[in-house]
């Protein structure tokens, strides 16, 4: 520990226990053995080579010491910072298409930008970039400002939003394999003017295929959001999912469940068309938070086809105004519990 304790990260000027970054330590027969856990960016960087010589150095100073063995591992999804002026970034992902991700990234966004914060829509979905259509800004273009940085274009609501369809015709297919489209997000994220923003939404890929994986793992998140519709089938996929992030050490923030009842105009009756509660009872059993359900409303399809997701909110019956303000509310809250318990500790263990 002595030893670890001198081993100085060049950038920081502190040591690697005070960073955290030891997750492991033991000495036995002569050898030392020492398992690093870094940030994502400092893995494979010089930063690293630095390390492993002044780890080398250190503990060969050490009695008993003959072999040192270093293993570097990457730090998996903590808030980190990599974004400056963002303060949250919740990604929303599912385990299916067409559940209604893409309307519910949209509807957050804006149920939290008419709260007062500022609010950023980040389209991460290269399969079917539906972001520039749902936020009424198709006719917009990404600018690049004179420092090298894309300017989002902002929707008549004030959401700053970016999204691969404003650099592609609507009409064109692109074909992206993992690799690249986690550089294209990359790009938006660090190349981004995303100025000060409380809350980016990022509307991930559905699925748990390489593209979701690997953003996941390259977006600094607070945490994810899964929507699910409440049948079995898409509730088997959320699962997937839910597991995935789980894997991947993103917090998820909780299921939202779309689609979840109709509202019978004529008889006032809820009819529940895909199933009754799956989703709420699949996060209890999971011991996930459940942010709420959303119903399923003619307006919310047309206010999406017509690019005016303010419609939700101003014009729609109660039971969609009053589901949604719980959503944003719980979400909110669960943003609120994550960042209390996220300063990373540093961990040791000692064997
Ligand atoms: N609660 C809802 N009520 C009515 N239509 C909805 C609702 N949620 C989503 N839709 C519609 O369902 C379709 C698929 O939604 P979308 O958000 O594009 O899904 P995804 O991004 O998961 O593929 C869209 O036409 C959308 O307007
Ligand atoms: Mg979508």
């Amino acid at each position: 520990m002595g030893a670890l304790r001198r081993v100085i990260e060049p950038t920081a000027n502190k040591s690697v226990l005070d960073l955290g970054f030891v997750r492991a330590a033991r000495v036995a027969d002569g050898a030392a053995w020492i398992d690093y856990e870094l940030p994502e960016q400092l893995v494979g960087s010089p930063v690293e080579q630095e390390l492993r010589l002044r780890t080398n150095a250190a503990l060969h100073m050490t009695a008993g010491v003959e072999r040192v063995e270093i293993r570097v591992a990457a730090r998996p999804g903590r808030v980190t910072n990599t974004l400056p002026g963002v303060q949250n970034v919740i990604a929303v992902g599912a385990g299916k298409g067409g559940v209604g991700k893409s309307t519910l990234s949209v509807l957050l966004a804006l149920g939290l930008k008419r709260r007062g914060l500022r609010t950023g829509l980040l389209d991460a979905d290269v399969y079917g970039p539906s972001l520039p259509k749902l936020t009424g800004t198709e006719a917009a273009q990404a600018e690049g400002t004179a420092d090298g940085r894309i300017l989002p274009p902002e929707s008549d609501d004030g959401l700053k939003v970016m999204s691969m369809g404003y650099l592609v015709p609507a009409n064109e297919v692109v074909v992206w394999r993992g690799p690249m489209a986690q550089k294209y997000v990359k790009e938006f994220l660090d190349r981004g003017a995303w100025g000060e923003l409380d809350h980016l939404i990022v509307d991930l890929p559905p699925g748990t295929g390489d593209i979701p994986l690997t953003l996941s793992q390259s977006i600094p998140l607070t945490g994810a959001v899964v929507v699910c519709t409440p049948q079995d089938v898409a509730l088997l996929d959320a699962l997937k999912a839910y597991r995935m992030y789980r894997k991947l050490n993103v917090p998820v923030l909780g299921f939202v469940e779309n689609m979840s009842y109709y509202l019978n105009p004529a008889t006032g009756a809820r009819e529940y068309i895909f199933g009754n509660g799956g989703v709420e009872r699949a996060a209890r059993a999971n011991d996930v938070p459940y942010l709420g359900g959303l119903p399923l409303h003619q307006l919310i399809r047309e206010s999406g086809d017509a690019g005016s997701p303010k419609d939700c909110f101003t014009h729609a019956p109660a039971h969609v105004t009053e589901a949604l303000d719980q959503i944003v509310t719980n979400l909110l809250e669960q943003v609120r519990l994550r960042r209390a318990e996220a300063t990373p500790l540093p961990q040791l263990r000692i064997r």
